[in-house]
């Protein structure tokens, strides 16, 4: 009898395209990894059998001459740049299965193998073409090395490649008055026999690829096809030495050209893997079951949507399952640039922020889309501090804190609320969806929105109060919302992978798959709560890694916030405490404050006060205190400190002052010395302020101390 057996999983083969060996790795570079690295994790958590391979691009005449000019070999320099590059990616948590260089045995081997192929099927043709020779630099000119007057336009100084004053594309041998870009003498015309590759045979196979392959963006399927359409010239894949790349096989001083055996370096790195782990490349690479991806910028297209899958037709390979191709990054709106200090490379970068930071406001802008992406300082520390830190980091960590506090980090059972359950469950499908179709933004959309969901239900059952009346109540909201966070840690970890295993741990889980979402938890203890995610100083909204004036502001050791009062109870075991719900514009707390004698509940309710939010949370009499008012006294008279003008959430601070975000502890409050003078707080001959307003002592004479 047959037997049958579940089909095997196709195997997943996804790459990013190599970076050149020739500079660091930069924000620009770091839209494409980020993307592919939230696919790849993604892809791996849902049990997916798939590799991430990349390589560095190590090959072509920029290498060769800058290695030159630093006095160095080539393979010293691609060592170097490797290093970097391995380390940046590392620090950016890009999580490739395979790493390589195009420098490599297994390059050469399918490089020669790859171009033989072709050439005895006919798709190769050698052609005497005139080039530009410099014969002081004994070498010939690459577009980039020679500069003249365009042919076109008259225009001085313009590369041999396209005019940038008036877009016309020509040929190093067209511009006027050439000169050589090394040593500024007029190059020479001379011959040189080439080899061509005949892309013009491939048009009708090109054309039923894209018009087949429904994965592939409509947009550029069309505007490729209209290449086509409008004829395909033969591509010219040899270059002469001197050249840092492989000798074509027979030659002596020709060389592949670096985009021939650069995409090749897609199968070579993939080689490289399969020989450490016990599997063969053609499971990839000559497979109908496999899938390959590969990730791209818009500035590529021809080379990976034409002469890529060509190649791979012209020599027998599977083609591209899908290729996905993203937009440019720009930096506040414009291009980055060196001279207006919006080029950050990603060590800068990593030297101001938490690469998660970077991970998340990408993923928020990312679709299967061509548009660009712009990072904009204020956006940045606007998501990171109002989305990820205020809504899916302070829900994780009040939830997780108050269990701990309470219930001694034990979940027992958990309030089986259908209606929230099930519409999370809906948005869990939805996210699944999303990041199947590489729409990370609305995967990021949906996240926030099961975040807010879990606030608002913490915040409307009030566990503060509610354990007070109903404790076993309590505790199953609590359970709710462990499994809520649990879930969060789940679907955030193809973008925040520390976060997410940093979750798990404080959960006293692990290596949650995209099975575990679900409800299930419960009769379980949870570990250590902990703060993960913190905001950024607003300060850091701007980080200029080339800023001309350094500010100089000193850090002041409490964060202050106005709060409005909500709500005034009185402590229920306590005489003189009054327990005080507050608004902090964009989340919500509960004081124990010893007012009661000074002030009735109705004086205080509605009154904007000034907080530390910044202080360790404490329990007065049983009753939690999630940060401090500030007032004055006398010694006879308690009076708060007040502002009228500035909304609930707003900085307040001292001059010349930076607020903290460390957590502080009360001992470290009491060192300070504020005093009221004149019905002002006043901190080293400053007065506390918000931007609208000087903050205003209630009752208290001049003398007073604040606390
Ligand atoms: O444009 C670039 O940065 C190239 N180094 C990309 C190569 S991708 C692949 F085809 F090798
Ligand atoms: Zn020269």
């Amino acid at each position: 009898m047959a037997k049958f057996r579940k089909a095997a999983k196709s195997k997943i083969l996804v790459t990013s395209a190599l970076p050149y060996s020739n500079g660091p790795i930069h924000l620009g570079h770091l839209v494409e990894y980020t993307q592919t690295d939230i696919f790849v994790r993604f892809l791996r958590l849902i049990g997916e059998d798939v590799i991430y391979v990349c390589a560095d691009d190590t090959h072509g005449a920029p290498i060769e001459i800058k290695a030159d000019e630093l006095g160095i070999k080539p393979e010293q320099l691609i060592a170097q740049v490797y290093d970097e590059h391995v380390r940046d990616f590392k620090d950016f948590l890009i999580s490739f299965d395979n790493y390589y260089t195009t420098h490599s045995p297994e390059n050469q081997h399918y490089s020669d193998l790859i171009f033989l192929k072709l050439k005895n099927n006919g798709f190769v043709y050698t052609k005497d073409i005139e080039v530009t020779y410099c014969e002081h630099c004994k070498r010939t000119l690459p577009d980039r090395y020679v500069k003249g007057k365009c042919p076109k336009c008259n225009a001085p100084d313009q590369y041999g490649d396209v005019c940038e004053n008036c877009n016309a594309a020509y040929k190093t041998i067209d511009l006027i008055d050439p000169y050589c870009v090394i040593c500024k003498n007029r190059p020479v015309r001379k011959s040189s026999t080439h080899y061509f590759f005949r892309l013009s045979k491939f048009s009708k196979k090109l054309e039923s690829w894209l018009s087949k392959n429904k994965n592939l963006q409509p947009e550029i399927v069309n505007f490729v096809s209209n290449w086509i359409k409008n004829g395909l010239e033969d591509w010219n894949i040899s270059r002469d030495g001197p050249y840092f790349g492989f000798k074509i096989p027979g030659e002596e001083d020709k060389y592949y050209y670096v985009w021939l055996d650069a995409p090749i370096g897609y199968i070579a790195s993939t080689e490289n893997y399969c020989k450490k782990n016990n599997l063969k490349t053609e499971y990839y690479w000559n497979s109908k079951d496999a899938k390959i991806y590969h990730f791209i910028g818009k500035d590529i297209i021809y080379f990976h949507f034409l002469f890529w899958p060509a190649m791979l037709i012209g020599s027998g390979f599977s083609l591209p399952h899908d290729i996905v191709v993203h937009g440019f990054l720009t930096v506040n709106g414009e291009k980055m640039s060196k001279s207006r200090g919006t080029f950050f490379t990603a060590r800068e970068f990593l030297q101001k922020y938490n690469p998660e930071y970077l991970r998340f406001y990408y993923a928020g802008m990312l679709s299967k889309k061509m548009s660009d992406i712009d990072l904009s300082f204020s956006d940045f520390g606007k998501k990171v501090n109002n989305e990820l830190a205020a809504n899916v980091g302070n829900f994780c960590y009040r939830v997780l804190n108050f269990l701990n506090r309470n219930f001694e980090g034990k979940v027992k059972d958990f309030d089986k609320n259908k209606l929230l359950i099930n519409e999370i469950n809906k948005k869990i499908k939805n996210i699944e969806k999303n990041y199947y179709a590489i729409n990370f933004n609305e995967a990021v959309k949906d996240i926030l929105h099961i975040s807010s969901l879990g606030n608002k239900y913490f915040q409307d059952n009030e566990p503060w109060k509610l354990i007070n009346s109903d404790k076993e109540k309590a505790h199953k909201v609590l359970g709710l919302c462990v499994n809520i966070v649990k879930n969060l840690s789940i679907l955030l970890e193809p973008i925040l992978p520390n976060f997410s295993s940093n979750l798990q741990h404080q959960l006293n889980l692990k290596n949650l798959k995209w099975g575990d979402l679900n409800f299930s938890l419960k009769s379980h203890k949870i570990g250590k709560d902990e703060i993960y995610i913190r905001k950024m100083e607003e300060k850091e909204e701007k980080p200029q890694p080339h800023s001309p004036k350094e500010e100089t502001k000193k850090e002041f050791p409490l964060n202050l916030k106005v709060a409005k009062i909500t709500e005034v109870m009185d402590h229920p075991n306590a005489d003189k405490l009054y327990i005080l719900q507050i608004d902090l514009g964009n989340e919500k707390r509960q004081l124990v404050a010893g007012l009661k004698g000074h002030y009735s509940p109705e004086e205080l309710l509605n009154k904007k006060i000034v907080v530390i939010t910044n202080l360790k949370y404490a329990k007065l009499r049983g009753v939690e205190s999630q940060g401090m008012l500030l007032a004055g006294d006398d010694g006879q008279n308690v009076g708060v400190l007040t502002v009228d003008k500035s909304e609930a959430g707003k900085n307040v601070y001292f001059e010349g002052f930076e607020n903290s975000t460390k957590e502080l502890s009360f001992d470290e409050f009491l060192k300070l010395k504020i005093t009221i003078q004149n019905s002002h707080a006043v901190f080293e001959g400053k007065e506390l302020k918000t931007d609208k307003e000087t903050v205003r002592a209630e009752k208290v004479n001049d003398g007073g101390k604040v606390r």
